[in-house]
């Protein structure tokens, strides 16, 4: 597991873009696994600005989103369908028709979790996963208690999700408490894995994702098992981190290997 720490928000989303624009310039039709909430949002702006100077493209790629609320159909303006054209689709050339969310408006949620595993396998599999975290270490939807195996299912959100998510929604307005999830052992499966976190109030959720038993009381921990995960953070969110300085001499390190090879 790499961890980068650096100076604030803006660094962080800078770096995370800049690992999404080398992949997709390496392979033309990437994969992408892809996240909402209002971390990658920034991200999402250096992508749409990379595209506006012709750094990248992504006509070629398709995207799977982590997750989505049960019961909310792409429309809702609540939905993560429709969080996702706006704060990316609608501003970069990908063809829509190879974004796929969970439907969150399935008939049979059950089959529709089964069709989403399936369609994610037939893609050939996620080349790069971007993820967010949660205050109580969730990864997608996977809330604690989650199996470190599972895989995409309908999972019932805890009432701290539900408070954390509640600014997106206006006063009286339904808020969902189900959602369909990729499940860790989906996540785990991506090639490689690049999870953004930002602010103090994600430092305990990053102690025990980096430093912690590897448990399903912190979903996140189970990255531990990843052969290339990132773990891109500001100075807040690391602020709990024990060995901050060895962290930092890593990537120094790993900056200097990068250059002379590029040499
Ligand atoms: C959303 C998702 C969630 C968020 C997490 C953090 O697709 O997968 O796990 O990443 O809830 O949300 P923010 O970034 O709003 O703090």
């Amino acid at each position: 597991m790499k961890v980068v720490i650096l100076d604030n928000a803006a660094d962080v989303a800078k770096y995370g873009a800049d690992i999404f624009i080398k992949q997709i310039s390496a392979k033309a039709d990437s994969v992408l696994g892809l996240a909402t909430g209002s971390t990658p949002v920034a991200l999402y702006k250096e992508l749409i600005h990379a595209h506006q100077n012709q750094q990248v493209s992504f006509s070629q790629v398709s995207s799977f989103n982590l997750d989505e609320y049960l019961g909310l159909s792409g429309e809702h303006s609540q939905s993560y369908r429709h969080f996702m054209n706006e704060q990316l689709f609608d501003h970069v050339d990908i063809d829509k028709n190879n974004t796929l969310v969970p439907p969150g408006d399935a008939k049979n949620p059950l089959i529709a979790c089964h069709e989403y595993e399936q369609t994610i396998k037939e893609s050939g599999g996620i080349d790069i996963q971007l993820l967010g975290i949660g205050r109580n270490g969730h990864i997608g939807f996977n809330e604690p208690s989650s199996s470190l195996g599972s895989r995409t299912r309908v999972k019932t959100l805890t009432q701290e999700t539900i408070d954390d998510n509640a600014r997106f929604f206006a006063e009286g307005e339904f808020q969902p408490h189900l959602s369909i999830t990729m499940g860790i052992g989906t996540i785990l499966e991506a090639k490689k894995v690049v999870l953004l976190a930002t602010g103090e109030n994600k430092a305990q959720a990053i102690v025990d994702t980096v430093q912690g038993a590897i448990t399903a009381n912190c979903p996140a921990s189970a990255l531990q098992f990843h052969p290339d995960t990132v773990i891109i953070i500001d100075e807040a969110a690391a602020s709990l981190l024990e060995n901050k300085e060895f962290f930092r001499h890593i990537e120094r390190e790993n900056q200097k290997l990068e250059s002379s090879l590029a040499l």
